[in-house]
């Protein structure tokens, strides 16, 4: 079995380093603050709050985690939240009472399958759900916890809590946030500048409301101290620059660290018993061969201005405000630039790090390079 993995959350013996910033999370959490852990995709935010989960869990808290992926209006958010809610409860039955007696328009209801298994089920008597019933519903993690256990609230992917503009709903949950003593928020997201907003920008609901926390890449020593050991229980060799050469290709981002990683495994398994420099650039070639019809479709959707700054962001990602860097790359206009930045990064092409941007997907990169420059 491959002994690399990727695209899931990471758990276990799949799961490295990051000891330090769990630690802060547990802490912060514990002392009774709210906070807001930000990356850019695929770092591994939704991993190690997994991690941070058995912690508090194994502390006595109840973890509710809810993802806002998922949620397109208020009625999928409400019985989301509910599912998530339900998930960490042991007693049903103080469930289904606490529900009806909080939240007016929702009747629970408990059934039992052919094996006597309950099973929690909602009804909305709304067909849209009111800012009443979506109150209550805030409610329901404080309700649940007043005689029991404190509860920690994550809600990951936040940053599209912005596509419910409708009811005001951030200013509500806010409020809630500020209301409740036994519950504390963890938010999570990877679109950094619509998080960055909502929490810096002094007109936003949760301006100041939670300590920040940015999660980097993992250390190199340990990535390559991972990715020796994990080779080497196949017999198979990789020395400490052949690890970097792999690190710097995937954009040294954990995620295509696995991917490119799980690509060599499965190239030399059968054959080579060392990773050579060379390998890891066939590899990664074979990555990009493998994705690049889906590479096309995205590269050809991008304006004619969005494609230019793509490739002059192959060369570089800092001052690409400037008049230098318009002049360099021939772009039009900062003004314009402005207006590729915000449609590549709202669609994910680009990220940014401090203050500079990137392209999220190193091999997307390497394809460009490859077929469009
Ligand atoms: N600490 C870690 N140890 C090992 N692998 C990791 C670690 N963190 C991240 N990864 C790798 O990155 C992948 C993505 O992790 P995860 O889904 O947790 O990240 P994310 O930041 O939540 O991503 P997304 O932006 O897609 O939600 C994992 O499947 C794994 O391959
Ligand atoms: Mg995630």
């Amino acid at each position: 079995m491959n002994p690399f993995s990727y695209g899931t959350i990471v758990r276990g013996d799949f799961f490295y380093d990051r000891k330090e910033e769990g630690e802060r999370i547990v802490s912060t959490l514990t002392n009774g603050n709210n906070m807001v852990l930000f990356a850019p995709r695929r770092y591994g935010k939704t991993s190690l709050v997994f991690r941070v989960i058995e912690e508090l869990e194994e502390r006595g808290y109840t973890c509710v985690y809810m993802d806002f992926l998922p949620v397109y209006s208020i009625e999928t958010f409400v019985s989301l939240y509910i599912s998530a809610i339900e998930k960490k409860q042991n007693n049903l039955q103080r469930l289904v009472q606490i529900i009806t007696n909080v939240v007016k328009s929702i009747r629970p209801k408990l059934t039992f399958d052919s094996s006597g298994n309950p099973e929690f089920g909602i009804d909305l008597t709304e067909s849209t759900v009111s800012i009443q019933t979506l109150s209550e519903v805030l409610d329901l993690p404080e309700k649940l916890a007043l005689s029991g256990k404190k509860t920690i609230v994550i809600f990951d992917e936040f940053q599209e809590i912005t596509k419910l503009n409708k009811f005001g709903f951030e200013s509500l949950l806010r409020s809630k946030i500020q209301q409740q003593q036994q519950v504390n928020y963890l938010f999570l997201g990877s679109r950094t500048h619509l998080l960055n907003d909502m929490f810096n920008n002094k007109n936003r609901a949760f301006y100041n409301s939670a300590s920040h926390m940015q999660l980097g890449p993992l250390p190199h020593d340990d990535t390559v101290a991972y990715l020796q050991e994990k080779f080497s229980q196949s017999g198979i060799d990789i020395e400490l620059q052949v690890a970097l050469y792999l690190i710097e290709l995937s954009g040294d981002i954990p995620y295509y660290i696995q991917l490119l990683a799980a690509e060599i495994w499965q190239y030399i398994i059968t054959s080579q018993t060392s990773v050579t420099r060379e390998l890891v650039d066939i590899c990664a070639e074979r990555i990009v061969e493998l994705k690049k019809d889906y590479y096309f479709e995205l590269f050809d959707h991008q304006s004619v201005m969005q494609k230019q700054l793509l490739k002059a962001l192959m060369q570089s990602g800092d001052n690409i405000f400037s008049a230098p860097y318009t002049r360099r790359f021939r772009l039009s206009a900062a003004s314009t630039t402005q207006k590729s930045v915000l449609a590549l990064m709202d669609s994910g092409i680009i990220d940014k790090t401090n203050s500079s941007y990137f392209i999220s997907d190193p091999f997307f990169k390497r394809f460009i390079r490859n077929y469009a420059l």
